[in-house]
């Protein structure tokens, strides 16, 4: 990775790699799409992943507010703090998914809702009454758009034969906020775990097994059509 100025330059080394799916259909790519929890020991090339990040960053942000940002840890060292920091070592060795730990790139996106309250104050906007206090917005959009991108990443990186785990920071928000120096109002979504998938250890989490819901429990046409008795 280069630096030009202040702008991160992408080298595209992996754009001739002759492993490229042929199939990049939306559907087929989304159709592949699993959660991977078993990582190889195996670095991407150079700038591939900021390149990726580049690219999901095109996904529509509210009021174009473009209050997403990423932390992207792809150094070793860094890598190992992050996880030292979010685990005991007691909690790692126990971790019922080691191979996560040997994801080469993690990737933090954050909303930052004071761009999305600028932005809502200027003249277009200001009929929302959403300039001001980030609690009156009812959907926090820096979060929305956080997860449109993030969505995008996880496309975006089975089109080069990565894998990835979108998982929760939970508790471990303030920890790693602390220890990444993360400005205090920027708001994690959570990380997503990137990497060169191993296919002798697929492990699947316990929530992966459960059944997808049938299409005509989750989608409802017209009035009155939300009868599940369940809810
Ligand atoms: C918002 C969100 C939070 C998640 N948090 C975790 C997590 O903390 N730990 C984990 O192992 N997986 C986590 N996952 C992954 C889900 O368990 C997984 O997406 C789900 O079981 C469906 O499996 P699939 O991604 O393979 O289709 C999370 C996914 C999402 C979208």
């Amino acid at each position: 990775m280069r630096t030009v100025g202040r702008w991160l330059k992408t080298s595209k080394s992996w754009s001739n790699s002759s492993n490229q799916i042929t199939d990049n259909s939306v559907s087929a790519t989304l159709s592949k799409r699993r959660s991977c929890r078993s990582f190889i020991d195996r670095e991407p090339p150079e700038g591939l992943v900021l390149d990726l990040i580049d690219k999901a960053r095109r996904t529509p942000t509210a009021g174009n507010s473009q209050g997403v940002e990423f932390l992207l840890l792809d150094e070793k060292s860094l890598i190992d703090d992050f996880w030292g920091v979010s685990f005991s070592e007691k909690d790692r060795s126990g971790f019922s998914f080691p191979g996560l730990f040997k994801a080469p790139a993690l990737i933090i996106p954050f909303g930052v809702p004071s761009l999305y309250t600028d932005r809502y104050k200027e003249n277009d906007k200001s009929y929302t009454n959403l300039g001001g206090d980030k609690k009156d917005w009812k959907v926090p959009y820096w979060l929305t758009d956080a997860a449109f991108a993030t969505m995008a990443l996880q496309l975006l990186a089975i089109e080069v034969e990565l894998e990835t785990c979108f998982i929760g920071l939970f508790d471990r928000e303030e920890r790693i906020k602390e220890h990444f120096s993360i400005p205090e109002s920027y708001e994690a979504l959570g990380v997503l775990i990137m990497g060169y998938p191993d296919t002798q250890k697929v492990t699947l989490g316990r929530s992966q097994k459960r059944k997808r819901r049938p299409l005509n429990e989750v989608v409802h046409r017209g009035v009155g059509d939300f009868r599940c008795e369940k809810f």
